[in-house]
């Protein structure tokens, strides 16, 4: 696997491949990110991977200082994965000067649920996605669903701007007890771990309710409600926990329900210092 930070020897690499399939990560590299490596695979040939902890997309009271670096340990894992090339660029080289063009995706989409919680996360997101994909010019790129709000952003992204990027989305990585794999796990105490399931506990409750049937978006508002209840008397700081449509992440309202509109529920919330956040579709 060849480790490359600078962009013009990244191009000088890749040039005249038109199949390559590229899976960008900020490291701490997890059996989740292997297995959008080995999706990857399947969609393009050769693999590139990045690894660029992106500070734009870090709020200021964030943990861009100590989000866990381990480059070594990932360079094994991607060589491991037959991945061909590694594109692990210093801040200098992707910001040589201040980034003052960005990617400010809609309102509607990129200032709820996480964007509301974590503003100017999705611009960050966007625009160092635009910037990454414009130096490995990969023909796919592989994002998990886990981050289910961004996949849909940078979907959109692609589409609005004519990217000539297949976006593919990969499903989740649990743990044995159904915890969602997140570099982010590794912050919590032996206690918080366990605890940390009750978070996709609670959202499968949301979806039998859900699937049960017949309910108005009224029910749907006070099952949320509830649910954050419960998580908060556990010692849970919910952000939101919240129904919506897959289609475009609005809440359904009674149409919707009653036409069976394909949902997604998300969640946000804080254990401890900790902030996760996971989904599941209904
Ligand atoms: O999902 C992530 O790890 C990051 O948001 C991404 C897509 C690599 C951009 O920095």
């Amino acid at each position: 696997m060849k480790i490359i930070s600078d962009i013009q020897d990244l191009r000088d690499q890749l040039r005249g491949q038109n199949r390559a399939v590229f899976i960008p990560t900020m490291g701490n590299l997890h059996e989740g990110h292997l297995s959008l490596m080995r999706l990857a695979r399947q969609h393009g040939d050769p693999v590139i991977a990045s690894i660029f902890v992106n500070r734009l997309q870090f709020g200021p009271n964030e943990d861009f200082d100590k989000y866990p670096r381990t480059f070594e340990a990932d360079v094994e894992k991607l060589e491991k994965e037959g991945v061909y090339v590694l594109f692990a660029p210093t801040e200098k080289d992707l910001y040589p000067e201040p980034q003052e063009y960005r990617v400010e995706p809609p309102q509607n989409l990129g200032k709820i649920l996480e964007g509301e919680f974590r503003p100017g996360f999705f611009e960050g997101v966007c625009t160092v996605v635009l910037k990454l994909f414009s130096c490995v010019q990969p023909k796919v790129a592989v994002f998990g669903k886990k981050d289910y709000q961004q996949l849909m952003v940078i979907r959109q992204m692609c589409r609005q701007l004519a990217l000539p990027v297949d976006i593919v989305p990969a499903e989740t990585i649990r743990a044995e007890d159904g915890l969602a794999l997140s570099s982010r796990n590794g912050y919590l105490s032996a206690e918080e771990r366990s605890e940390a399931v009750q978070l996709i506990q609670t959202l499968k409750e949301i979806q039998e309710k859900v699937l049960q049937g017949k309910l108005t978006s009224a029910d749907i508002l006070k099952i949320e409600k509830d649910a954050c209840a419960k998580l908060n008397a556990r010692g849970w700081v919910p952000d939101y926990i919240s129904v919506r449509k897959r289609n475009d992440l609005l809440s359904a309202n009674d149409a919707d329900l009653s036409s069976n509109q394909p949902l997604v529920v998300l969640a946000a919330a804080k254990l401890g210092k900790t902030r996760l956040i996971d989904n599941l579709e209904i």
